[in-house]
């Protein structure tokens, strides 16, 4: 009998598989693909204290072994979000992570006071996107930002905290060592690597924005080796992402040391990708004996 659970800050998981924040909406798109009550968790995607409109279009490329982005944040505000996606969301059997972002502290605290009181399960601070010119990457790439926006949210929450890590800095386990002195309960890697594509005919940068987000299949072995590294640097569970299409990849991060791992880009190319890693692990597990996912949990 195999036990898929897996705990982060006291939450139960019934499995380890959540969605990358931006990749799956608030779960209504893909809810006609999955059964979305077989998900560890639902990730949606990032909120902000007020509406954000995001960046110019074209914002998403399509390159060699994944994807370049630019959104921006897009999306309708912590208000409509509690009104509209929060009801929808608690109809399912999963875990509810909210993925925030701001572009000054004010605007980070303001956002998880306005979720204190809502029916979520755990916070995810968003201090990693390459897409807004201010707060995002710029708060995640300095140790005493880190720890200035992370103590302050910290402050302000009243649900468990997770820190979404950048990826593009020199050391990823001197950042997330400074968010978990200020307070964090866990940390998710990676964000996006920042990269750019060229229309050589038309002489321009594809994006609008010029750079965007790299993510998808080629990241892969840049995030595991930076979860790998940081599981050994932290005392506090990691939620691997960046690349992961199905089980065998996911049970990768969860050997280097993750507790919990996020399908992001994979969910574009093939809708049931959350699913498919889910149904994989369980019968890797059964195949190999494994009784519970302690037993391979940073084995590496
Ligand atoms: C279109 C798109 C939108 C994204 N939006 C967010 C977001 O709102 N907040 C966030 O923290 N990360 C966001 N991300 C980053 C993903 O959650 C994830 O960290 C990254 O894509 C790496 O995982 P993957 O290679 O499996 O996609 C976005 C990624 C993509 C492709």
């Amino acid at each position: 009998m195999i036990d898929t659970r897996v705990s982060i800050a006291g939450i139960e998981f019934k499995n380890p598989v959540t969605t990358a924040s931006g990749t799956f909406g608030s779960g209504r798109e893909f809810g006609e693909f999955v059964d979305l009550n077989r998900l560890g968790a639902i990730t949606v995607k990032g909120v902000a204290d007020k509406p954000w409109q995001g960046n110019d279009s074209p914002r998403i490329a399509e390159v060699y072994g994944g994807m370049l982005n630019s959104v921006g944040l897009q999306n309708p505000g912590a208000d409509y979000f509690i009104k509209e996606d929060i009801p929808f969301l608690r109809q399912f059997d999963t875990k509810i992570i909210v993925n925030i972002c701001g572009h000054t502290i004010d605007e980070y605290v303001r956002v998880t006071e306005k979720l204190r009181s809502a029916d979520i399960d755990l916070l995810e601070l968003n201090i990693s996107c390459p897409n807004v010119k201010e707060g995002g990457m710029a708060f995640g790439t300095d140790c005493k930002m880190i720890e200035k926006v992370v103590g302050a949210v910290k402050k302000a929450a009243a649900q468990p905290l997770i820190v979404k890590m950048s990826p593009n800095v020199t050391d990823i386990t001197e950042t997330s060592k400074a968010a978990e002195a200020a307070g964090a309960d866990a940390l998710s890697m990676i964000n996006t690597l920042t990269g750019m594509k060229i229309d050589i005919y038309r002489r321009k940068p594809v994006l609008a924005n010029k750079i965007g987000g790299m993510s998808g299949p080629a990241i892969k072995p840049v995030a595991l080796r930076m979860v790998w590294q940081t599981a050994k640097a932290v005392n506090i569970p990691i939620i691997g992402m960046g690349g992961i299409s199905d089980a065998e990849d996911a049970i990768e991060f969860i050997m280097a040391g993750a507790t919990m791992v996020s399908v992001g880009t994979a969910n574009f190319s093939n809708p049931t990708a959350t699913t498919d890693t889910i149904s994989g692990i369980e019968k890797f597990m059964e195949d190999q004996s494994i009784k519970n996912l302690a037993e391979i949990r940073g084995i590496i």
